[in-house]
Order: structure tokens, then C-alpha cells, then sequence
């Protein structure tokens, strides 16, 4: 049985009447398959996952992944030999011969296998449980928890020591190549997205990819990377300088810094996300460098980095216990740099914890 608090709270939150809620894989397979299934390992490109309401699974996999698929012995298996569309189908409709109403994930099939769906589904209701299964996914459980900090505790350490690789001269891809192969050193699966590297200039875009920049005394360095522990995903930011700050850099530093103490001040269960974004920006907007806060303050961390709604105006809903949310305002000044400061935080009751544990002084190398 996959875990039942998450499975009755899939169902609740999808409302209505549903025979089950069936996960269609497409290349890539979809975060929710490993949230219900609690798989950890394979691939499962292409495969199928059914959830029915009295708690059983079923999955549909291919003669690639059987073996991986077979390791949950509570889970009835069925296997794709591969000889075509009609095998598929016929699978499928064996699976689903008593279901008249299935929940699928509107946003993680892409239009081609939604049409093809639709198709080989042609007698059912097909109903979007995607909100469903999103907000499903925000408040944590305790393993996820776990597995989420320790995430964070292997980007926090591979951080701090971010300062002692700095050498003039080398690329922001440098960087980034000993960034990822550090993570992977200390207990990561991989990157758990492409590593943000830049250098002076670069650094005031917010989401810029490494490049041949090469590191020169008065740059601003920031880097903006996470691990994936597991399948779970850390997200840390920290700015560093490379020679002496100058004053400007440093007021910015100082003034993201305080944006985000705030921001981390107001975290509790209860309160909202855009209450805890206007709490960072409040400060921004207040200096010299207001208007230079360009867009949210965080997003929900899980299976995917961006997990889900966070920090942000467009986000009234309240924050719950045990959601984990990223903290991450930011100073951007075009064509000077920018300064970013991110930690990922559990909230409770009262406040909230930090999962990233890296330190946010000011650092002149
Ligand atoms: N760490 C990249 C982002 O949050 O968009
Ligand atoms: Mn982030």
C-alpha cells in the first residue's frame, strides 16, 4: 500500500466521485508517480501508475523497467512485451475495466498523449485532478522532511567552501563542473537543476546559465545551485565578492540580507504567502534600490524544485505546518550585478526552520 495519508489526501482534495486517479508517464517521468508509488529508483519513462480509492496500485511498466517496478510486492504489475499500440491498450482497459471516472494530471501530459489518452479512454470521464495532486504535494511528510535536509545539508557544505575554489581567470563553467562534482561527492543523485554560476555582470540576471565569463578582482560571484537527495531537491543561493566590495555592493548585500531576515521572521503557519513576500519587498522597495526586487520571494520545495506555490503576490493561500518553502530575494542592477540570498525553510507552528545552514556574512575573497 503506498502511504495512506497522502493517498486519502489525493482523493479528498480531488473531490467528487473518482474511480481512480491514473499517472501516464511521457519521456520523463512524472514527479507524482514517485509521490504515490514510492519508488526511488528506475526510470519509468512511458509507464503508467493507477491509484484506486480502497488503497491498492496498480502499474503498468515495460520489459526495461520490470524489474525495478517488481520490487514494490504490494503492487499488481502488469508488462508491456512491446508489440505495439493494440498490447497498450488492451493492458489499459483491463486495468481500468470497472472505472468509469479517472483522475488524470492535465499539466504533466503533453497535449500528443492527452489526444492519444483520450482516444484509447474514449467510454470514461476524464477529469483534471492536477490541483489536486499539487496541493496534495505541499504540506510534507516526515521522510520527506528528512530527505529534504539532507538535501540541504550537502549544498549548504558544498557552499561554504564555494570561496576556497575561487581563482582569477577561471569560467563560471569552472566553477559550475567543481560545483556539481562536489554535490555528487558528498551523497547527491545529480544537480537538481542546471547551476546557476555568474560572474560581475552576469550576476544581475536572475536566471542566467554558466559561461565562459572568466572571474575578475571586483566581480560579484553568485552562485544559485541545489542538490537532489533521493528525488528530493534543495535550492540555495549565496553572493560572494570576489576582492573588496564596494560600497554599492555592499549596501545591496546588506540590504538583501535584511529582506530576507524579515521575510524569515514572518514565516508561521497561518500567514500567508504574499504577506511574507511584501515583508521582503517592503525593505527593498523602501532603499535606493526600489523596483530592483524583480520577482518572487520563494516557491515550494519537494520533488521538484519548483514544487509548487510559495512566496509570492499571486499566492493568498495560508502557509501550513510542514510545508517547505524557499527565501530568496534578490537586487538586481543591469549591466553592474546582482546579489541573491536563498535558504530553504520547514514552517511550523510558530515560526520556521532552516534547512540550509551555509552563512550569510558578508565574504570579500
Ligand atoms: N534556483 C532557481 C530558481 O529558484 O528558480
Ligand atoms: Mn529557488
Amino acid at each position: 500500500m503506498p502511504r495512506k495519508d497522502r493517498l486519502g489526501r489525493i482523493f479528498q482534495n480531488a473531490g467528487g466521485e473518482l474511480d481512480v486517479v491514473a499517472i501516464f508517464n511521457g519521456d520523463h517521468a512524472d514527479p507524482n508517480f514517485f509521490y504515490i508509488s514510492g519508488y526511488r529508483s528506475g526510470i519509468f519513462e512511458r509507464n503508467a501508475l493507477f491509484l484506486f480509492p480502497d488503497g491498492h496500485v496498480e502499474v503498468l511498466t515495460n520489459t526495461l523497467e520490470e524489474d525495478a517496478a517488481r520490487q514494490r510486492k504490494d503492487y499488481t504489475v502488469h508488462v508491456e512485451k512491446g508489440s505495439g499500440p493494440a498490447e497498450r491498450r488492451g493492458l489499459v482497459s483491463s486495468i481500468l475495466k470497472g472505472s468509469a471516472r479517472v483522475g488524470i494530471n492535465f499539466q504533466g501530459v503533453s497535449h500528443k498523449d492527452y489526444l492519444t489518452l483520450k482516444t484509447m479512454l474514449d467510454s470514461k470521464k476524464l477529469v483534471d485532478v492536477s490541483d489536486a495532486l499539487a496541493r496534495s504535494r505541499l504540506v510534507k511528510d516526515p521522510d520527506e522532511l528528512e530527505l529534504i535536509s539532507k538535501a540541504a545539508q550537502i549544498i549548504s557544505g558544498v557552499v561554504e567552501g564555494v570561496p576556497g575554489l575561487l581563482k582569477e581567470g577561471m569560467t563560471e563553467r569552472a566553477l559550475k563542473a567543481q560545483i556539481d562534482y562536489q554535490m555528487v561527492e558528498r551523497g547527491a543523485d545529480s544537480p537538481s537543476f542546471e547551476s546557476i554560476v555568474a560572474f560581475g555582470e552576469s550576476s544581475a540576471l536572475p536566471h542566467y546559465s554558466a559561461g565562459e565569463r572568466r572571474l575578475r578582482r571586483g566581480d560579484n560571484v553568485l552562485v544559485d545551485v541545489g542538490a537532489r537527495y533521493r528525488l528530493y531537491c534543495s535550492d540555495i543561493t549565496r553572493t560572494f565578492f570576489f576582492g573588496r566590495a564596494v560600497p554599492s555592493q555592499k549596501q545591496a548585500y546588506s540590504k538583501v540580507l535584511e529582506a530576507q531576515t524579515k521575510a524569515i521572521e514572518a514565516i508561521r503557519e497561518g500567514v500567508s504567502g504574499k504577506a511574507v513576500h511584501q515583508a521582503a519587498a517592503r525593505v527593498i522597495d523602501g532603499s535606493e534600490f526600489k523596483g530592483r526586487f524583480t520577482h518572487s520571494l520563494g516557491h515550494s520545495l519537494g520533488l521538484e524544485v519548483h514544487d509548487g506555490p510559495g512566496l509570492s503576490l499571486r499566492n493568498s493561500a495560508k502557509l501550513k505546518r510542514d510545508m517547505v518553502v524557499t527565501v530568496e530575494p534578490g537586487i538586481y542592477l543591469p549591466g553592474e550585478g546582482g546579489v541573491r540570498i536563498e535558504d530553504d525553510v520547514a514552517v511550523t507552528k510558530g515560526s520556521c526552520r532552516l534547512l540550509t545552514t551555509a552563512p550569510k556574512g558578508l565574504v570579500e575573497i
